[in-house]
């Protein structure tokens, strides 16, 4: 949860009036330059770390939910070879179209909105679609 306070941070950090003041102090060029730099290389680290955790976390519940999705769907980057349901790295569902499987249920597929939280669901959209190449 950490991470994605962080990411708002950035976002807003950018373009917020302290920002200003801070750039037009009468520093030397090259020092604000650098001061610029440190904060892009940092929000970055702040998506990238954002990135991995959802991977992990969607990774982890796609064989963990209950029940799991390994059980009834392909997808190699997951190892399972679930058969009931459509191979996901056929499919190639992008995340709004995972999160509202996961949410709605859809024929033979339950909903897990009762037994995953937002998060978790937003995980898993994001690790699926990326995982089976429908996002990068
Ligand atoms: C009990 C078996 C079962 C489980 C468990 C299951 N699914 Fe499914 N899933 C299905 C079936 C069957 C369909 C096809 C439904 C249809 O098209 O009528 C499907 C469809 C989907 C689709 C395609 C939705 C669309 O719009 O076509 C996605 C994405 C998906 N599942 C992801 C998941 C994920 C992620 C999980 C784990 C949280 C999961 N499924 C768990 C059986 C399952």
């Amino acid at each position: 949860m950490k991470a994605f306070n962080n990411s708002k941070h950035c976002e807003a950090g950018i373009g917020n009036g302290k920002g200003l003041t801070f750039f037009s102090a009468p520093w030397p060029a090259r020092l604000r330059v650098s001061f610029a730099l440190a904060i892009a290389l940092a929000c970055q680290g702040a998506f990238a770390a954002d990135d991995a955790e959802k991977m992990a976390l969607g990774k982890k519940l796609f064989t963990t939910a209950v029940p799991a999705c390994a059980v009834c769907h392909t997808l190699k980057d997951a190892g399972s070879k679930g058969t009931v349901g459509p191979i996901l790295d056929e499919l190639k569902p992008d995340s709004a179209r995972v999160s509202k499987a996961l949410y709605d249920g859809l024929g033979a597929m339950p909903s897990f909105k009762a037994s995953l939280s937002a998060a978790e669901i937003d995980a898993l959209a994001h690790y699926v679609s990326k995982a089976s190449g429908a996002e990068k």
